[in-house]
């Protein structure tokens, strides 16, 4: 009686490592980095942002085809970024935009979080004043008066984002589309020890649920570092409160990069 009990004992201790074990590898593979050449990890992606927005309904089916777009060539980083921010920011939130340039993804993110409490909150931020020039008039022509009133742009720099955003607003999501402003001076461009101080800075205003979204050029000088700087912030986030991954073209060594940073 006591050697069966024993075996069943050592059966069921055998049982409960394998499961441990089972648990492990479905948390390592969550956080396996995508590529594009094993796209077996898209699903295992979705179903982990999934796993956060109970009452969205799984397949995405939007999602699923900017990604499939993006795949086939059709889409771009931008618009595969604006469509995964779609599925986790919510009307009335606030959110950032640390790069606002030519203000393209200010008007997107204001477009999802603008509804009729006023309540939403665009904070935008460049180092250049053309660029916020920029940002601002082209708001000033596609936004109505109210949206406008949602947007604040600052001109500063990111790494001092925390100075602009209100200490209990809920963040839910901060972008940053890196390196320099289309059509302005390429010499001005996002460097690497600022943009880990942004990253920081976002990692602590951020809310749970929210997500850290990165577009990066790595065809200027200083942008394959700096990407390398990226990685290695997004690398050692710890797996239990962050899913992190990568979209990264292989035979176009310029494309630029997309990381995304959801905080569970
Ligand atoms: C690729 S553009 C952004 C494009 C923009 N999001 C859009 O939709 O048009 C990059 C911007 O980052 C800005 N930038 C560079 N360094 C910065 C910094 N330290 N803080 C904030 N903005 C910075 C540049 O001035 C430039 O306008």
């Amino acid at each position: 009686m006591i050697r069966i009990r024993s075996h069943s004992f050592t059966i069921n201790r055998s049982l409960a490592v394998l499961t441990c074990f089972n648990e492990r590898l479905k948390l390592c593979q969550r956080n396996v980095e995508l590529s594009l050449s094993r796209p077996m990890n898209l699903t295992c992606y979705a179903h982990s942002i999934n796993d956060g927005h109970k009452n969205k309904a799984f397949p995405l089916p939007e999602l699923k085809d900017e990604v499939v777009g993006y795949i086939f060539g059709e889409k771009k980083a931008t618009e595969v970024a604006h469509l995964v921010w779609k599925h986790v920011v919510r009307e009335g939130d606030t959110v950032v935009d640390a790069t606002c340039g030519n203000g393209y993804d200010t008007l997107a993110m204001l477009k999802l979080v603008a509804d009729d409490s006023g309540r939403g909150r665009v904070y935008g931020m460049d180092i250049q004043a053309d660029a916020i020039k920029n940002t601002s008039s082209f708001l000033g022509e596609t936004l109505n008066p109210k949206e406008q009133e949602l947007v604040k742009l600052f001109h500063i720099c990111h790494s001092r984002m925390e100075d602009i955003v209100p200490l209990f607003a809920p963040v839910r999501l901060v972008s940053f589309n890196l390196g320099y402003l289309p059509g302005g001076d390429r010499s001005i461009i996002t460097k690497s020890d600022t943009t880990l101080l942004a990253l920081l800075s976002a990692k602590r205003i951020l809310i749970p649920g929210g997500l850290i979204s990165l577009v990066v050029y790595v065809g200027h000088p200083g942008g394959r570092e700096e990407l390398e700087t990226v990685e290695a912030f997004a690398s050692e986030l710890t797996v239990y409160n962050w899913v992190c991954c990568k979209f990264q073209m292989l035979n176009r060594p310029l494309a630029p990069v997309l990381v995304f940073m959801f905080k569970r």
